[in-house]
């Protein structure tokens, strides 16, 4: 499981600094945000000894095809074997080219990065297994995580089989798919009468009280840190050997807004160490009714307002969105925008997805294929431009959506009942 490079770990790592005071702050077992402000922290590495000790092509000759093979770009090492998934390390998603639709909506090119095809399914993964490194780091037993279903999902399945114990906050409405998947891992699991928002107070209470350490999006800025390496990912598999190359835009679905600056992240700090000379435009999607980024983002605030979140798209249904200012300033400072998306929108884009490449997806991750095409109706995304759709979360999470997304089966007793559907 150890890569050559693995050994790097946290050897880089300069400082976390609040996104809001800016602070250098040390994130502790009990506080992982600014102790004055309440601001999420960032992790700062030492990019110019990462860029004079180590050489892209020691990283993409590196055999180790998880996230800790960008071991210098990481704040920890990988887990004890006591605290480490039976099932191997986590990253490394396959990138698809989708031919179809590149003709269909006529860009240059267009990839999938299936992170639908993790342990759990979901992008979520990375964030978790970053998170359960820390907490072996700090000799901690229990991670608790409020979430909308993936982040507890990858919690709940990354901490089976190990001495960790996942304690999971979700929703009443939290899809049957990602119930189930957190359950039959054996996590304990409260499901709250009330929203994400109520869920993310009672995992913060909860750490508090029981000195348990908080996995929630954004929150904890371990998991930045474990989403930015689908950014380095991506710029790996569009390169060679030795050679990082970035697309010219990316599309993240948005709901927290941890994704978007993780893999934001991923491409600036490649773009610190020289390897890529510019980061990607990032587009980010939000469901129309849960959409405070991207209302925020239109008034040119720093800071979203609580909005009530309706959505059938249950990975981005959030009243507030945890990791606003990263998200902002990410989307922003690459002259991307945000969009929003509308639930039936979400649900035919889902089938075409399905249909053309073989990605099946829940609605939440289908936004970024929504969003490529608002965005090149509005010009933000140009027919000549190479962009990625990042995939979040696999469909069978939720089989309801699916189910109306799609056709009806054709129900038959014999093969004479064919003629009635023409
Ligand atoms: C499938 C899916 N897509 C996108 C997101 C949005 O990620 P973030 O909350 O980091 O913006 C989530 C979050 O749960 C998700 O489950
Ligand atoms: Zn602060």
């Amino acid at each position: 499981m150890a890569s050559s490079i693995n050994p790097r770990a946290a050897n880089y790592l300069c400082s976390f600094v609040c996104l809001t005071c800016e602070s250098a702050v040390n994130p502790t077992a009990l506080c992982t945000t600014c102790p004055n402000c309440g601001g999420n922290l960032d992790a700062r590495y030492h990019y110019d000894r990462i860029s004079r000790d180590i050489s892209p092509i020691e990283v993409t000759s590196s055999r180790d095809r998880s996230l800790w093979h960008y071991g210098p770009f990481l704040p920890c090492s990988p887990p004890s074997s006591a605290r480490h998934t039976p099932l191997g390390d986590v990253g490394w998603s396959p990138l698809y080219r989708a031919y179809d639709l590149e003709t269909r909506f006529n860009v240059r090119a267009l990839w999938l990065k299936a992170d639908s095809m993790l342990p759990s399914s979901s992008f979520k993964d990375r964030a978790s297994a970053m998170v359960i490194a820390q907490a072996n780091a700090l000799g901690i037993g229990t991670i608790v995580v409020a979430s909308t279903g993936n982040a507890a999902a990858a919690l709940a399945t990354l901490c089976a089989g190990t001495t960790i114990r996942a304690v999971i906050f979700v929703p009443m409405d939290t899809p049957e798919g990602k119930l189930a998947q957190i359950l039959i891992n054996g996590a304990t699991v409260y499901r709250v009468r009330g929203t994400y928002a109520d869920c993310v107070r009672l995992a913060r209470e909860a750490a508090e009280q029981f000195g348990w350490y908080n996995r929630t999006t954004g929150v904890n800025p371990y998991t930045r840190e474990g989403k930015k390496t689908a950014g380095f990912e991506i710029a790996e598999q569009l390169g060679e050997d030795g050679v990082f190359r970035a697309p010219d835009v990316v599309v993240v679905p948005v709901g927290d807004g941890n994704i978007i600056s993780g893999v934001h992240k991923g491409f600036a700090e490649l773009k610190h160490v020289g390897w890529i000379e510019e980061v990607p435009r990032f587009i980010g999607v939000t469901a129309t009714r849960a959409s405070s980024l991207f209302d925020a983002w239109k008034r040119g605030d720093e800071k979203p307002i609580l909005t009530a979140s309706t959505t059938i798209a249950s990975g981005i249904s959030v009243d507030f969105p945890e990791d606003a200012v990263a998200a902002l300033r990410a989307v922003r400072s690459s002259g991307g925008i945000f969009i929003e998306a509308q639930d039936d929108e979400l649900l035919s884009d889902m089938a075409l997805l399905a249909r053309s490449t073989g990605v099946f997806v829940e609605p939440s991750s289908a936004a970024a294929l929504t969003g490529l095409r608002h965005a090149l109706d509005s010009g933000t995304i140009r027919h000549t431009d190479q962009v990625v759709l990042q995939m979040t979360g696999h469909g069978l999470k939720d089989p309801r959506s699916a189910l109306k997304a799609a056709s009806p089966p054709r129900d038959i007793y014999s093969l004479n009942d064919m003629a009635n559907f023409g």
